[in-house]
């Protein structure tokens, strides 16, 4: 949720520090703070309240000399977003200075503790009271900052990713986590006695430098050293050796490349990105899937008594189409949970039960306690996630990356059509191997959703002009989407992205739920999303369609290209091309994606970074 930037090296830190805040605002964006060590031995902290751009300009006039120092946007949970809450977060006697990301849940008996002992605190966070305990736990042993970090993080509960500086010792800089993700990269000016170390919660602060990284395990605390040494423990000081491993991404991914928004940008990219995440895995020629992780696990698959997954948010509605799919194709019972309710139920699973965590971020606390949860009562754990080396895909037995490249911004947009091909070439896999579809079919399932792409391309290209149209709903209170099959989880996503980046209260319902209650809210000023494609249940959506009308609901449809009835029907009309009725929610979503953008647009927000809202959910 908040973002960690660090550098440690030759070049002058603070450049390096904001450009990574700037590239981990999408994380949170209600506070920043920065803090060095400058030339002349002082260790400073800069912090203030909003963006990262109001940090710039409260340091622009002050010292920021020094090639040391770590930096954080924050996305607050304890104490209200102000300048003295944000981090870095300064120790009582101002020799060391932290950065947090996570939650410590004991921080109030720790504070307590410590107030005894006679620490005093400025901030209400919980990462105040981090700082002061490795200080205090340096003057009760007497040990170095790293020894003494490791015995405070002993003492706490919860989860963190912390850097630490100190000011009397400006050649260390010091990380640790656990539960939250912590990446090192490593410099391309390490040698001879050099060395250039950078820190990032994740790593779009690193890809600029290096593409050389080391992911911190949990539970696991590093000392890199100015003269390139670099060490990492156990809380138990038991030495790890780390992997340095290479990522692919590359900086224009991290960048608007011309359009407005991340949101745009990503949503134009789909046709791109889902031709990226099926190659290799959707073979053309034989018409057939390939899916390593499934591939090497056939049996699990194939023996599954039942597949529970587990995801939040848009990756839960995701996961919805995925049930529906897999049930019609390869006949095994599905059940989608949430994954911040599954973990604090008593699930019944059994040993042949196949979890399947959906997450973009992979890192989303609540899916990852819900697969530790599953794995500790013996189910096999399968990961569908974007980011590479996230905890997900670390924590599971087997699965299968997006790799639709970075996603900023905010609001879920090619993470969901990503996640949503990923599961129907997952269910055609695993049909394959159960033999429940005829090859016929197979072949004809796997022929159509090569197609898609080039489909999503076109429902692009044709669907210009929403911007306009989009104005007239700026009025709006509500809106009501709706949807039958599946439809009905795109209904839910299409009102999820109206609401998290316009502010507009929206509701998705299965079609003929209306009749027994929401129909009540219908009137001349509630505009009504349905998605009515020719295939699936045309006729009965239609029935809806006309409920809405004869109490004057404003409706705006999509609908197959060429069609009439629904169009003559509609107030506006998004048209997509014809497919398989499964396939649909991977073209009907695109236009409703497009009109929330508009609608924020029209309505003066800022779409990559609604208020409240944090792009990876880390704390529960
Ligand atoms: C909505 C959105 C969120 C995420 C949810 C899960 O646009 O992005 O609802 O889908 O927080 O995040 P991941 O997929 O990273 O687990």
């Amino acid at each position: 949720m908040c973002g960690i930037v660090g550098y440690i090296g030759e070049q002058q830190a603070y450049p390096i520090l904001i450009k990574g805040l700037h590239r981990l605002e999408y994380r949170g964006y209600d506070s920043a703070g920065v803090s060095m060590i400058n030339a002349d031995g002082v260790l400073s902290v800069y912090k203030s309240k909003g963006k990262v751009s109001a940090l710039e300009a409260s340091v622009a006039d002050k010292d920021i000399s020094g090639t040391i120092g770590i930096a954080h946007t924050r996305w607050a949970t304890h104490g209200e977003p102000n300048a003295i809450n944000a981090h870095p977060h300064f120790s009582q006697s101002k020799n060391l200075s932290l950065v947090h990301n996570g939650i410590i849940e004991n921080y109030k008996s720790l504070r307590i503790e410590l107030e005894k002992n006679g620490m005093t605190f400025c901030s209400e966070t919980d990462t105040e009271v981090l700082v002061q305990l490795v200080e205090y736990t340096q003057q009760q042993h007497g040990c170095d900052l790293y020894r003494a970090t490791q015995l405070a993080l002993k003492s706490v509960v919860g989860a963190y990713a912390i850097a630490i500086l100190d000011k009397r010792n400006p050649d260390q800089l010091i990380c640790a986590r656990k539960g939250s993700p912590l990446i090192i990269g490593v410099g391309t000016n390490n040698g001879a006695g050099k060395g250039e170390f950078f820190l990032g919660s994740d790593a779009t602060p690193i890809i600029e430098y290096t593409n050389k990284v080391i992911y911190l395990q949990d539970e696991e605390i590093a000392i890199m050293n100015r003269n390139g040494d670099l060490k990492i423990t156990n809380l138990s000081n038991v030495k790890q050796t780390p992997q340095v491993h290479t990522l692919q991404m590359n900086l224009d991914e991290l960048e608007k490349g011309g359009y407005a928004h991340f949101m745009l940008k990503e949503i134009y990219e789909q046709p791109n990105a889902l031709r990226i995440c099926t190659k290799g895995r959707l073979n053309i020629v034989d018409k057939d899937v390939l899916l390593s992780g499934i591939i090497d696990h056939k049996e699990k698959f194939v023996k599954a008594r039942r597949i529970i997954i587990c995801a939040c948010g848009t990756s839960w509605h995701s996961a919805l189409i995925g049930k529906y799919f897999i049930e019609e194709a390869a006949q095994i019972p599905v059940e989608v949970e949430y994954a911040s309710e599954f973990r604090y139920r008593n699930p019944v699973i059994f040993p042949d039960d196949v979890v399947i965590a959906v997450s973009q971020s992979g890192e989303t606390a609540d899916t990852l306690a819900a697969i530790q949860l599953a794995k500790d009562k013996g189910a096999f754990l399968y990961g569908i996630c974007n980011v590479i080396g996230s905890s997900i895909p670390r924590a599971t037995d087997s699965g299968t990356y997006l790799h639709v490249g970075p996603e900023i911004g905010v609001a879920s947009t090619k993470a969901f059509t990503g996640q949503v091909i990923t599961l129907f070439m997952l269910g055609l896999a695993i049909a394959k191997e159960k033999k429940t579809l005829s090859e016929d079919m197979f072949h004809m399932l796997v022929d159509e959703l090569q197609k898609i792409p080039d489909k999503m391309q076109w429902t692009l290209d044709h669907n210009k002009g929403i911007d306009n149209f989009a104005q007239m709903f700026t009025y709006a209170r509500n809106f009501i989407y709706l949807g039958r099959g599946y439809n009905y989880p795109v209904a839910l996503e299409g009102a999820l992205k109206l609401k998290e980046i316009s502010y507009i209260h929206a509701e998705g319902y299965p079609a003929a739920e209306m009749k027994h209650g929401p129909i009540a809210l219908i009137d001349e000023e509630m505009p009504v999303v349905v998605i009515a494609p020719k295939r699936g249940m045309y006729d009965k959506i239609v029935s809806n369609i006309q409920e809405i009308k004869s109490r004057k609901g404003k409706i705006i449809s999509v609908v197959t290209e060429g069609d009439t009835i629904v169009k003559g029907m509609s107030d506006y009309c998004f048209e997509i091309p014809d497919t398989r009725d499964c396939y649909v929610p991977l073209l009907a979503i695109l236009p409703l994606q497009l009109l929330s953008y508009y609608v924020a647009i029209a309505k003066g927000r800022n779409v990559d970074q609604p208020r409240n809202l944090a792009k990876s959910v880390t704390v529960e």
